[in-house]
């Protein structure tokens, strides 16, 4: 018998979770249900139509093998591991690969540009030993190199997926590069008269623009910026960079706020502006969306950029239904008699450096480590990936669905659900990156602990896997596993190609919780002649 109970539809929520708790008083099943049918959730002239297809697989079972395990019928090809060369520079493939994002090439079917985030090194793998006593000048240079993202150069042929290493394309963003700032806080005394920083590092999850550049955000940059003595401030922002062009300058724009940062997921409002929403990915930590001043312009092109220096960052209200705008009025206004934060708080630049403080002073609701959000294409409305939180008693997470006012994403009030939830009775736990197929699907990649995995709770679950959730239908909120990990591994950033024949998708950490170099405990992905596990991203084909 299968270890995972039943995977009926998740109705009732018994966890102490503050969102879920909110959600669960409001009653919001008949609201819903109701605004469904009359069609409000949906935006005309922008929406895709979902084909509404069966499932394209037979589910897999949980699994423990050190495998990267698939449904019949697929298979994946490993693109590019760690240390590999990916242009004739001799550039080498970073860390711990996250989010992926495909931008095909004009005029070349099967072929592309992948942008890859790395997050974060193993000490053990990258320097051969857990490292105690501080890294050494040259030992702090690989921690750098070894973070950010990389171009690569992939195509398909009839063997498979592959990278191109002699790809003029091909190239590194790393922890050394020169980012500009820019917005409110670019040159401010909040980031000590900064225009120009050094690097990026610790790059979790991303988006892509209505423009086609990507934006890759800082997560939990707080352990590299330390290490390597570097300016905590200039770290935990949201970055652009366009694949495709070297002479964009890569910049970090402050006006998206400083936070631990997992992804964006961009719209735009009824009106024509910019709307960006954002996890801060910690517990108790709040759910963001910035709303530009100005309108995109389609004819713009990368022009458009400009458009996230300026505008307001909100914060979500779970229990008001509200957007609260992070303003240095409302902050001052709020801290009236309170010398130590009206000292903290003197210009908006102060407010973005300390979003996340400045957002729960203003209401913000702290809600369970929100990680992935996007804007469903077929619908509009919006789901957030809530991972777990301990704190609340909230062991396997939950995914939130928001449903704008007037179906706006310029709205400042919503309505929520929640669309799933984490458990045995729906066999994931842990939901982290978020992404849609044609068929209205929901996917989603889990992230239990590597040091939790196959233990007490989570033993049901085996290792992290990619689940599939219909969105409409009889199967709404049901589960269904694509994906196994290796073992201790994370699968994150998955991206399909726009035919949605290929799903490129991150294998992270394997094998994390190796104590001895001589004892392994994963080797994924099995390598002739390698002695250490390799993150790595494949392809994944089949469908
Ligand atoms: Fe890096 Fe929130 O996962
Ligand atoms: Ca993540
Ligand atoms: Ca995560």
């Amino acid at each position: 018998m299968s270890p995972v109970l039943n995977r009926r539809k998740f109705l009732s929520y018994l966890g102490t979770g503050t969102a879920a708790l909110a959600a669960a008083g409001a009653g919001l099943d008949g609201l819903v249900k109701t605004a469904e049918a009359k069609g409000l959730f949906h935006q005309p002239g922008r929406a895709k139509k979902p084909k509404y297809g069966p499932l394209k697989f037979t589910p897999i079972e949980p699994s423990t093998k050190d495998e990267l395990v698939l449904p019949k019928g697929y298979r994946y090809d490993v693109i590019a591991s760690y240390g590999d060369k990916i242009n004739p520079k001799g550039d080498t493939f970073g860390f711990n690969n996250d989010y992926t994002l495909y931008f095909p090439m004009d005029n070349k079917k099967g072929r592309g540009l992948l942008w890859v985030n790395h997050e974060y090194v193993s000490d053990l793998f990258v320097f051969g030993r857990t490292i105690e006593t501080g890294y050494t000048a040259e030992q702090i240079n690989t921690l750098l190199y070894n973070q950010g993202g990389s171009v690569i150069e992939v195509y398909q042929d009839s063997k498979g997926w592959k990278m191109d290493p002699s790809s003029t394309y091909a190239r590194r963003v790393t922890g050394l590069t020169p980012i500009d700032l820019t917005g409110p806080a670019r040159g401010s005394a909040a980031v000590d008269g900064a225009v120009t920083v050094q690097g990026t590092f610790a790059n979790c999850s991303g988006g892509r623009t209505l423009w086609n550049t990507v934006l890759t955000c800082e997560e939990n940059f707080e352990s590299t910026s330390k290490a390597a003595k570097l300016n905590q401030t200039h770290y935990g922002w949201v970055v652009e960079v366009d694949p495709f062009n070297p002479r964009f300058q890569i910049r970090k724009h402050t006006a998206l706020g400083r936070f631990n940062h997992e992804n964006t997921c961009m719209g735009l409002a009824k009106d024509g502006r910019v709307v960006v929403y954002m996890g801060d990915d910690k517990k108790d930590a709040c759910v963001y969306k910035f709303i530009s001043k100005g309108t995109y312009k389609p004819k713009a092109g990368k022009k458009n950029a400009k458009l996230l220096e300026e505008g307001v960052l909100y914060a979500a209200n779970f229990a008001k239904g509200q957007w609260i705008p992070l303003t240095i009025e409302a902050v001052r206004k709020k801290a009236e008699g309170n010398s130590a934060l009206l000292e903290r708080f003197k210009t908006q630049a102060d407010v973005l450096v300390n979003c996340h403080e400045a957002a729960l002073l203003l209401g913000g609701t702290p809600t369970d480590r929100p990680e992935d959000v996007e804007i469903s294409p077929f619908d509009g409305t919006i789901f957030i990936a809530h991972t777990n939180n301990d704190k609340h008693g909230n062991f396997h997470g939950h995914i939130t669905r928001f449903y704008e006012k007037d179906d706006d994403h310029g709205a400042l009030e919503f309505q929520f659900a929640i669309f799933a939830a984490g458990g045995i009775q729906s066999g994931f736990s842990a939901p982290d990156n978020l992404t849609f197929d044609e068929d209205g699907n929901l996917w989603t990649v889990t992230d239990i602990s590597s040091s939790s995995m196959n233990t007490a709770i989570w033993t049901p679950f085996g290792n992290n896997g990619v689940f599939v959730i219909p969105t409409h239908g009889k199967q709404e909120g049901e589960a269904f596993q694509f994906a196994s990990a290796p073992v201790e591994a994370e699968l994150t950033g998955p991206c399909f190609t726009p035919d949605e024949k290929t799903l490129f998708l991150s294998v992270q950490h394997p094998g994390e919780e190796t104590e001895d170099l001589a004892k392994p405990t994963s080797m994924w992905p099995h390598r002739n002649g390698d002695d250490i596990p390799r993150p790595s991203v494949v392809a994944i084909t089949g469908f």
